[in-house]
């Protein structure tokens, strides 16, 4: 196939795989900026290298004109999440969503396969908008824990290296490694509620500190230095105290502050 024809079939997918990794990142964005635990860690997406599909199309003897219809993955998102109770959250999420259309779900969370290898996969439609017109494509969501995130990659690698032919005694230690993720995954599970408190106070705090921070760079603006000066050592004083509340408090005291100068500035302009 010529390059150009490449270029053509595979330009939406770049557009859709960074489309959507927008959006899931903005999923993490909006928990954090509400003091909410995010059941996204993080997002990763690519789209499938020419070399890849040109594996996929001989390995399933697939025609060049029936490319996009048979390929799910050329569009392709990994979704990353701390425990695997957040995987049922981001699969609800998806299901409620009105930008993309559902084809179908595998669940090998449920359902490990053969090779030890689990995740939740969700193929959608999604439509996207070109100088040619809208075009609806395929995307596969890869939903799945930091920790089978761990295996899969290095399982990927082992794979790619024997190509299909893995040592039966690298397959078994595989098979092993398997069985401690998921052991793994529990014991994190059983922590989980004291994580997301130690991970939210934090949010919390570092909401604050940027709220106040914000606030006195802008009183630098409009009040007197020495009040401020004043200010600023008492945010630090109240800082170090490690207080979460004192800190709130002291916040919500520079809000009614600005407030004030806000207003007379208004008053003067
Ligand atoms: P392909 O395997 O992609 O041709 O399509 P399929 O219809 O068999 O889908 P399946 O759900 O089996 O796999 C989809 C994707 O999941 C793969 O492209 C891989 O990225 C991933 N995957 C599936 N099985 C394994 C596995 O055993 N190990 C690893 N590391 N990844 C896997
Ligand atoms: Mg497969």
């Amino acid at each position: 196939m010529e390059i150009q024809m490449w270029r053509e079939i595979l330009d939406p997918y770049y557009l859709a795989v960074d489309e959507l990794t927008v959006k899931f990142n903005h999923i993490i964005r909006e928990h954090r900026n509400f003091d909410r635990y995010s059941p996204i860690e993080q997002v990763i997406g690519r789209v499938k290298s020419i070399t890849s599909i040109l594996e996929k199309v001989q390995k399933k003897n697939i025609a060049m004109e029936e490319l996009e219809e048979r390929i799910d993955d050329i569009a392709g998102i990994r979704i990353i999440c701390q425990f695997v109770e957040d995987i049922d959250k981001v699969v609800s999420i998806i299901r409620n969503r009105k930008d993309m259309r559902i084809k179908s779900e595998k669940d090998y969370i449920t359902n490990m396969k053969p090779s030890g290898y689990r995740s939740y996969h969700i193929i959608i439609y999604y439509e996207v908008n070109t100088i040619n017109g809208p075009k609806e494509l395929k995307a596969e969501l890869q939903i799945r824990t930091l920790a089978m995130n761990f295996w899969a990659t290095i399982e990927h690698s082992l794979q790619y290296k024997y190509k299909g032919n893995m040592p039966s005694h690298i397959r078994g230690r595989l098979s092993n490694a398997s069985e401690a993720i998921i052991v793994l995954d529990e014991e994190m599970s059983s922590v989980r509620d004291e994580i997301m408190d130690a991970q939210n106070s934090f949010q919390i705090k570092d909401n604050i500190v940027s709220d106040i921070l914000n606030n006195i760079q802008n009183l630098y603006k409009v009040a007197n230095k020495r009040e401020v000066m004043k200010i600023q050592d008492e945010f630090y004083r109240i800082y170090s105290k490690e207080d979460l509340e004192a800190l709130a408090h002291f916040s919500k005291q520079l809000d009614i502050i600005s407030q004030g100068y806000r207003a007379q500035s208004m008053i003067y302009t």
